[in-house]
């Protein structure tokens, strides 16, 4: 599985690309509008230039042919924008019509095997079913990934769209998305942050330089590191 960051915040995604293990961008109107009054599109650039590999930004038209001539416009600022499209029967029409002139689309706001099977037949490239605001509702975000994968293998040769478990909300859910067989999980800055941490690797980096000072002394450590 491969991590893309939820964010549109460049600091945090300079550090998780430096990390090496992020490879693509995940953004909607609600992040972009975090970072304050930016120039849209100088940040959108900034973030293509960052990041090796493909990076989300949204539409907010609401119409089909609003979404296209938004999307072709978007799409010209960088080689690896990726156009989110809202999973509306409007949006199916916009995928289709996009994905005929070769602009990539990531098909957003899923909550259903069904819009995931329509991105796939208007030939969305990704899919992004929202795990965590379906927890929010008392479902179960995760089992929705899940079918969508299973249903997507039953047709290797004609479906060619990638999941993306999309509204990750706790590095439980990138464990569970890795399960199902997600291609990309696309995680909060706050979320890559957790997933390295555990109490027992800091009790034991802790224990080996106490261990490794108390016989070879601090100065002798830092002689042999340096
Ligand atoms: C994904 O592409 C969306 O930007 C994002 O995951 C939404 O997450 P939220 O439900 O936490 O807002």
């Amino acid at each position: 599985m491969r991590l893309f960051l939820d964010t549109a915040n460049v600091e945090h995604i300079r550090h998780g690309v430096r990390l090496g293990v992020i490879t693509g961008v995940t953004t909607n109107p609600s992040l972009v509008s975090k970072e304050g009054n930016i120039d849209y599109k100088r940040h959108v650039q900034e973030i293509c230039s960052i990041v090796p590999g493909p990076v989300s930004t949204e539409v907010l038209s609401q119409d089909a042919s609003g979404m296209v001539v938004e999307a072709r416009e978007v799409a010209s600022w960088a080689e690896n924008v990726v156009v989110k499209i809202p999973a509306s029967l409007q949006g199916v029409e916009a995928t289709y019509e996009l994905a005929k002139e070769g602009v990539k689309v990531n098909f957003t706001l899923c909550f259903s095997v069904n819009q995931a099977l329509l991105a796939a037949l208007a030939g969305a490239t990704f899919v992004s079913p929202f795990v965590g605001r379906l927890d929010d509702i008392g479902e179960n975000g995760m089992r929705l990934v899940k079918e969508i994968v299973a249903v997507y293998k039953n047709y290797p040769d004609s479906i060619k769209t990638q999941v993306i478990a999309a509204s990750i909300r706790h590095p439980q859910h990138c464990i569970e998305a890795a399960q199902a067989g997600a291609q990309i999980s696309t995680v909060p800055y706050q979320v890559l942050m957790q997933m390295i941490q555990h109490p027992l690797t800091d009790i034991g980096i802790r224990r080996f330089l106490e261990d490794w000072n108390k016989v070879m002394g601090s100065t002798v450590l830092k002689s042999k590191v340096s």
